[in-house]
């Protein structure tokens, strides 16, 4: 992933408030957004939420709502958790808004005019709470496969896309484009997917069944199928019929990030149903694993979720969005406990990053007169730092690209390590007291740049602790942030500002 970047979350069932899963694949996004505007590309970024199904309307009829103030109300829940998390969306899309319902109909009516959907008749098993259909061998003892409920036989007149057409073209195509699918593991199962014939896909539901939905343009007594309407919000945002140049710019650069629980819908449904529309796929789809809370997917049916609000309410919203970065390896599933949460924050945070800024701002301030100390000459152990900091922006950059997340922050917390030995290591505090003060100039002033590069390109993950960082430096960034990647950009004679606790100790 270089250059600019048009970068999507899924768009979110209003049938429930957010939960840690949600957060998670938002805030990963918003990290990989900011570090991409931290390199000085474009970053376009996506969220929204999902409206119409089944779901939806079961969850107002369970409030005793219409379905769209179950939406309406939901929303709010949604962007007030977003806000908190100091989520740096772009855009911010409702299916139910008159954009998106205008380009569905417009994509419906031409796929209907160019013969790519039939009207047929569909006998199956359907899995309400999934909104999909199975085979009688996909069934495990009458059960969805997905999620083990009880699945319905229907038989039905609808609607179908000809999906099964591009099956051929699809294979071919994941077999030219090895990096469309990631991890590679998400790649390996969309392809053994594809091993099976590939059938049509239903795309509408009778009104009389459920009639929360967008309506054909071609046939009212229908609604659209909640996956094809929901897929089309990528194109919808990015200005599809509706502004040409953004859409342009944006299209070829768009990566969806997802969990594994939708990774055919939008590896298979989603290229398949772009190549009829007469569009690319995606550039890239990052599929992500899952937050288990005991050994249990969070859900909410399963009953065990976790609030964002929560979290970060308890230690901090940087805090959650850096623990959620660092703790689940891409491809893998990370367990959920507020144990592992609160002992990341001490060890990491506060007795790491947290430590460290305090003890240089109280270095500068009682050794230095309280500026940042000018160096006349550097030995081989202050080359060496500041070589592994301009090797750690590199690093850092690379594992973003393949949204190794946890490796950079990683490779971070190794040199904040090796930055609060170096301090230990040559002890400014007896060299002070030997009236060595060349020498204390010198450590305090690299270890507080190394500090300073550091804070930066942690700045993604924890935007406000790291501008407090800054502060107690007295360094501002003029300009553009990029240009605070280089070393030396702290001035002497900046004014350091003792503050509060960065990670205050939490029992
Ligand atoms: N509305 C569909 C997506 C349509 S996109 C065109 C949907 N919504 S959802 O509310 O169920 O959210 C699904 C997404 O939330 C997952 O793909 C994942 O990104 C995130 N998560 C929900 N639960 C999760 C975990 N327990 N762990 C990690 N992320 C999961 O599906």
């Amino acid at each position: 992933m270089t250059g600019d970047c048009y970068i999507t979350t899924p768009i979110y069932y209003v049938n429930d408030e957010p939960h840690i899963g949600h957060a998670y694949t938002t805030v990963l996004a918003d990290i990989v957004a900011r570090y991409r505007r931290l390199q000085g590309s474009e970053a376009f970024f996506l969220t929204g939420t999902d409206e119409h199904g089944q779901k939806v309307r079961d969850a107002a009829l369970e409030n005793g709502l219409d379905p769209k103030t179950q939406a309406d109300r939901m929303v709010v829940r949604y962007l007030s958790t977003w806000k908190t998390l100091n989520i740096s969306h772009d855009d911010f899309i409702r299916t139910t808004e008159a954009r998106h319902v205008r380009l569905v109909e417009s994509v419906l009516q031409r796929l209907w005019a160019k013969g790519e959907i039939y009207f047929g008749e569909y006998e199956g098993w359907y899995c309400v709470p999934d909104e999909r259909y199975w085979t009688e061998k996909d069934l495990i003892n009458g059960t969805c496969p997905d999620c083990l409920r009880p699945a319905e036989r229907l038989v039905e007149k609808n609607y179908f896309f000809r999906m099964g057409k591009y099956q051929d073209w699809l294979v071919g195509y994941l077999s030219d484009h090895p990096e469309f699918i990631r991890p590679a593991s998400r790649k390996n199962e969309v392809q053994g997917f594809l091993r099976q014939p590939l059938g049509d896909l239903c795309i509408s539901r009778p009104v009389e069944r459920l009639d929360w939905g967008i309506r054909l343009p071609f046939d009212r007594r229908y609604v659209t199928y909640v996956w094809f309407d929901a897929l089309i919000n990528y194109l919808t945002a990015a200005g599809f019929q509706s502004d040409d140049q953004m859409f342009a710019r944006l299209w070829p650069n768009a990566t969806h990030l997802i969990g594994k629980d939708i990774l055919i819908t939008h590896a298979v449904y989603w290229p398949t149903m772009l190549r009829a529309i007469g569009l690319p796929p995606p550039r890239a789809i990052f599929a992500h694993g899952w937050w288990n809370v005991g050994g249990a997917k969070v859900s909410k049916s399963t009953g065990n979720v976790v609030r964002p609000f929560d979290l970060a309410a308890a230690l901090g919203s940087d805090a959650f969005r850096y623990f959620l970065a660092r703790e689940m390896a891409m491809g893998h599933d990370a367990d959920f406990s507020d144990e592992l949460f609160h002992r990341r924050y001490a060890g990491t945070l506060a007795n790491g990053l947290g430590n460290l800024v305090h003890r240089l701002t109280s270095m500068i301030i009682r050794y230095c007169a309280g500026v940042v100390p000018e160096v006349r000459s550097v030995s081989e152990q202050e080359i060496d730092l500041r070589d592994r900091c301009m090797r750690l922006v590199d690093s850092v950059f690379e594992n973003v690209d393949a949204l190794s997340l946890h490796r950079a922050l990683r490779e971070v917390e190794a040199v904040i390590r090796d930055l609060n030995r170096y301090v230990e290591r040559n002890a400014p505090w007896t060299l002070y007291k030997q009236g060595d003060f060349e020498a204390v100039r010198k450590v305090v002033y690299t270890a507080s740049e190394a500090l300073r590069l550091v804070s930066i390109l942690v700045h993604p993950v924890m935007p406000d602790k790291t501008r407090e960082i800054w502060q107690c430096l007295g360094w501002r960034p003029d300009g553009e942030l990029t240009e605070g990647l280089k070393w030396g950009t702290l001035r002497p004679g900046s004014t350091a500002t003792r503050r509060p606790p960065l990670f205050p100790r939490v029992e």
